[in-house]
């Protein structure tokens, strides 16, 4: 943190001096309602801009203010900056001026969005992207009639959507996504306006809300323009109104994750320029729907629906743009032609749980970007390859071609590959420096304070993540974009890139300063702005994307408050001689010098806080967040025992809610609790490296006032040991347990073979699994894990720690610790899900028990006893023996004896099947991987500009 005490007094000084004087001899620039509308806004708000002092907006450019001709105030654009406080108050309405307003990314701005707003009748652009607003969005909204971008996503706006927003003739960006909105989606009738009247809206954003209802008929119409519908993530029943198909500028179409049912209007493929269709996991049937003439087509998305079809549509070999298709654990089937991996652009392939059938053959000139084709439980009895040379990832294991002979090809066992993930290249000629707390290398290898944030790309049109064409085109294009609005940029970083649960393209963005250690505030807004007002429009191939800014807080100089300064004319007003002026001043001087140097304080307390003697350095900040302690008090109510949801000898786990609606567990160490503080680091570490839709995900985490809490993801149904042990109220039946069992496996499977280095998770228990809202299992607490390092040896020594009665013996006798002790553990978890029992209870071991009991030749193999009476098991239950026989091996004494966890995970899917289970709600969908090849052409390129940047004039950019 370089925060220089004396190079600004001097300047101080004179910037007061020039205020006072102005005040008292002349009246500012800026008009005077507006100076004073401002004023009073910003006195509801904390962190506002170091030079919001005095009372002339324009004339003393204030940071996010722009004026016009006339000095009225035109915009206001502040994000990213930590504002705090609400927007309540009639205040903003007096701006009448106002034509654009960004506070996006400022997550300390709550409470509702005022009523008021609606008088504001020359805004354009009304962007608050990333807040904690609140409360219904003001049907007043209706009334911003030149409006033509309103972007509200990822707040905490809750009620329905407000049917006044069909009076918003001029609107053609809609963003309400990643917010707590119930309802219908409101239509007109012969009173009430609705969404149907917008027909110069491009985009319809509302995915992930709790939007609920049918798909309203009405809401579509030949006279619509729209290029995005996206519906994803919301509770949306009923049929798919066939009044979609008169669309026909409609590019992108999301309506995966909802409820919706019947069949697939017949017309939908009238849209020949829909380029992404996601229909996934919904419950639509009837037979697959014909995608025949949509040749823009890239991307389809249609599995776990009920879709059926004996034999392969023409369709399949038709599409001409096609890179991804999906049609996973669908009741589909007949012979796959040769002609749909040569005919189309094809990356990734996935077709596992159907009836596909007869030889697959690939040919020889399949396309040469193809990285995946996994068709996992088909009926496929043969693969030839005439030519040889596909040496891309192919799965047909559970088919019949498996089932011949001894010998195994590549092709029918568990290959395990690195998940693919881009990170933006480091060019160092020399050594890379060791970068000074807080900074970060830069791509052009200089340590800076990046202003970071994650980018979701919610559509893309291609599955091989791992292409960097894709990524360094990305990069190159937000440069260009910065530098044309003269930002000081120097390059770009993007990492960790993954696809999310919501099925959004995710990753990390850093941008980082040009011949400098920090951006001003005036260049942070500038580069929140050209993201939130969607002015950088990203290459065609990622579709319709959000940006999500974390506060950037390393400014030049701490400064006066708005507040203290806000009241300096009315002090003035009231004594106007030469010798109050001089007290005036020095009393000012007094109060901007214990500013400074309390803010100077707060900003290393944060830092200072950890401490490097038991835990090390600051954890590297890449996904996760750092919260602060206020934020998070907030959050959880704080901390009140209503959001308690659980306790142990850590601390307490409470639920809390995020500025953006987001629910989280926040896990907070005991009071004086020192001793975790190295699991602490350990556990956010670990759990940045780690996606995966079985692991529980961290969100961040916080360390100041002595506290130290770690946010993850809230996980709705608790752990599996209290729905074993009935204290949840969530029943497991047999299917249920099998499928709590996979997904906890391949959770495991994935930290032991993809993640890099390996980890050990060394605590795997009842307890330590959870169950989200679907069942689905998610491992977590991470305090114990270990990195089995790089070198290859797959094992380390160390202290032993772990859970009595799941630990490992031969770990527990020889310190040595390898993967093969979570599966033993795992092996533990097994026996306890089939008995109902605590491993360890009274003096009783259950693998001892088990062993010794069991007997093949009888009934229930002996275990009648043991076995946990709610499942009603009897010796005929599919899968049951294999089950037991499984459990058994994890449990070897011996660890090389053991199977991997991908075997088990294998093994699992095999009982799954014999047990009558899909394994298809537990199943794990990653990225195709690996590759090269030329970028696709997306269709909505033709689109031109200004379906992205709005019609706004970008706000002025002050020189500094
Ligand atoms: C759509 O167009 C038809 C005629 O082409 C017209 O009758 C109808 O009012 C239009 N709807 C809207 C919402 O403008
Ligand atoms: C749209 O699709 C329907 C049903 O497939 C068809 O009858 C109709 O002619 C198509 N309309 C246009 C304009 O292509
Ligand atoms: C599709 O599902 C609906 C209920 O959602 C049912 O009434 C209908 O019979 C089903 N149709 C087919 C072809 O299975
Ligand atoms: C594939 O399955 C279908 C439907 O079950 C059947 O009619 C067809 O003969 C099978 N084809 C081959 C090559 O096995």
């Amino acid at each position: 943190m370089r925060l220089s005490k004396g190079s600004f007094r001097g300047s101080h000084w004179v910037f007061l001096l020039s205020i006072l004087l102005r005040l008292i001899f002349a009246q500012g620039d800026t008009n005077s309602n507006d100076a004073a509308a401002l004023n009073a806004l910003a006195s509801n708000w904390q962190n506002t801009p170091s030079n919001w002092v005095g009372f002339d907006p324009c004339g003393a450019k204030w940071v996010g203010i722009s004026c016009n001709s006339k000095n009225r105030i035109t915009s206001i654009t502040l994000s990213s900056i930590g504002l705090k406080g609400t927007l309540s108050g009639g205040d903003i309405q007096n701006l009448s001026e106002l034509e654009a307003i960004d506070l996006s990314y400022n997550p300390g701005l709550t409470g509702p969005l005022p009523a008021s707003i609606g008088n504001l009748a020359q805004l354009l652009n009304l962007i608050l992207v990333g807040c904690s607003f609140s409360g219904e969005i003001p049907a007043a909204i209706g009334k911003l009639s030149n409006l033509k971008f309103l972007s509200l996503n990822s707040n905490k706006f809750s009620g329905s959507i407000p049917a006044t927003i069909g009076n918003l003739s001029q609107l053609y960006w809609l963003d309400l996504a990643g917010n707590q909105l119930t309802g219908t989606i409101p239509v007109s009738d012969a009173t009430n306006p609705g969404l149907d009247l917008l027909i110069h809206t491009k985009h319809f954003h509302f995915g992930v809300n709790q939007l609920s209802g049918s798909i309203p008929s009405k809401l579509f119409s030949p006279n619509m323009t729209l290029i995005h519908v996206l519906f994803d993530n919301n509770n949306l029943n009923g049929s798919i109104p066939s009044t979609l198909g008169l669309v026909k500028t409609l590019e992108v179409l999301r309506l995966d994750r909802n409820s919706l049912t019947g069949p697939v209007p017949a017309n939908l493929n009238n849209l020949t320029r829909l380029s992404e269709i996601h229909l996934a996991n919904n419950h639509l049937n009837g037979t697959l729907p014909d995608l025949m003439g949509m040749d823009s087509l890239s991307f389809v998305d249609m599995s776990n629906n009920s879709f059926d079809s004996s034999t392969v549509p023409l369709w399949f070999s038709s599409l001409p743009s096609l890179t991804s298709l999906y049609l996973e654990y669908l009741n589909i089937g007949g012979v796959l032609p040769q002609t749909l991996f040569s005919g189309s652009p094809l990356q990734t392939l996935r077709l596992r749980n159907n009836h596909f059938n007869g030889t697959l053959d690939i040919g020889t000139d399949y396309s040469n970007q193809l990285q995946l084709i996994d068709l996992t439980n088909n009926d496929i009895n043969a693969f030839t390859q005439i030519g040889g040379g596909y040496n891309k990832q192919l799965i047909l294991i559970g088919n019949p071609v498996c089932n011949q002979g001894n010998t195994f090809p590549s092709y029918c066992k568990m290959t395990v590959s690195a998940p693919p993930s881009y990170n933006t290249s480091k060019k160092c000629i020399t050594l890379p420096p060791t970068c000074p707390s807080g900074q970060t290398l830069s791509p052009n290898c200089q340590c800076a304070y990046p202003y970071s944030g994650t980018l979701f790309f919610r559509s893309p049109s291609f599955s091989d993540l791992s292409n960097n064409t894709y990524y360094t085109q990305l990069e190159q294009g937000l440069k260009d974009k910065f530098l044309q609005y003269q930002l000081p940029v120097d390059s770009i970083s993007l990492q960790n890139v993954f696809v999310d649960a919501q099925n959004n393209l995710e990753m990390s963005l850093g941008v980082f300063p040009s011949n400098k250690t920090y951006f001003s505030q005036v260049d942070v807004t500038g580069i929140g702005f050209i993201l939130s007002n969607q002015t950088y429009k990203p290459p065609p191939t990622f579709g319709p994307y959000y940006f999500l800014g974390q506060e950037y807080s390393v400014f030049i100089a701490p400064a006066p408050s708005a507040k203290k300064s806000n009241n300096l004319p009315i002090i003035i007003g009231a004594a106007a001689g030469g010798v109050v002026l001089l007290v005036l001043i020095c009393l000012s001087i007094l109060i901007i010098r214990r500013k400074k140097t309390t803010r100077l304080e707060e900003k290393s307390q944060s830092f200072a806080s950890w401490d490097p003697k038991s835990s090390g350095s600051i954890p590297q900040l890449k996904g996760a967040r750092m919260f602060t302690f206020e934020e998070i008090k907030k959050c959880t109510n704080n901390f009140t025992e209503t959001n308690e949801v659980g306790g142990g000898g850590y601390g307490k786990v409470y639920r809390g809610t995020l500025g953006n609606g987001q629910l989280v567990a926040v896990k907070r160490a005991q009071e004086g609790s020192s001793q975790g503080s190295h699991e602490f680091r350990t556990e956010i570490e670990l759990l940045q490296r780690v996606h995966h839709k079985n692991l529980v995900t961290l969100v961040g985490f916080c360390f100041e006032k002595g506290e130290q809490m770690l946010i993850y993801e809230y996980v709705p149904n608790g752990t599996l040991k209290d729905s074993l042990s009935g204290k949840s109220g969530v029943h497991l039946d047999w299917r249920r347990r099998l499928r709590v069992a996979l997904g906890a496996a391949k959770g495991i499977a994935y930290l032991h073979e993809l993640a890099d280095p390996p980890i050990v998770h060394r605590d795997i228990k009842s307890s330590n699994v959870l169950l989200d809202e679907n069942l689905n299992a998610k491992v977590s607490d991470f305090g114990l894990s270990k990195s089995l390092g790089a070198d290859g040896k797959g094992q380390i020594t160390t202290q032993v720690k772990g859970t009595m009665g799941y630990l490992d013996p031969e770990y527990y006798m020889t310190q040595q610790l390898t993967d093969k002790s979570d599966v033993y553990s795992f092996g533990v978890l097994l026996l306890e899900l089939i008995t109902g029992k605590k491993p360890l209870e009274r003096g009783r071991y259950i693998v001892r028990e088990v062993k010794s009991l069991l007997d093949w030749s009888k009934d229930l193999y002996n275990l009648k006893n043991l076995l946990d009476p709610s499942l009603e098991l009897t010796t005929l239950v599919g899968g049951l023996k294999q089950y037991i026989s499984l459990a058994l091996r994890c449990v070897d004494e011996s660890s090389a004896e053991r199977p991997t966890m991908s075997a088990v995970v294998y093994e699992i899917e095999k009982i799954m099947r014999q047990a009558g289970v899909n394994p298809s709600s537990a199943s794990n969908s990653s990225s195709a991987v690996g590759s090269t090849g030329t970028p696709v052409r997306h269709p909505y390129e033709s689109d031109g500009p200004s379906d992205y940047s709005g019609d706004v004039a970008y706000p002025r950019i002050e020189p500094k």
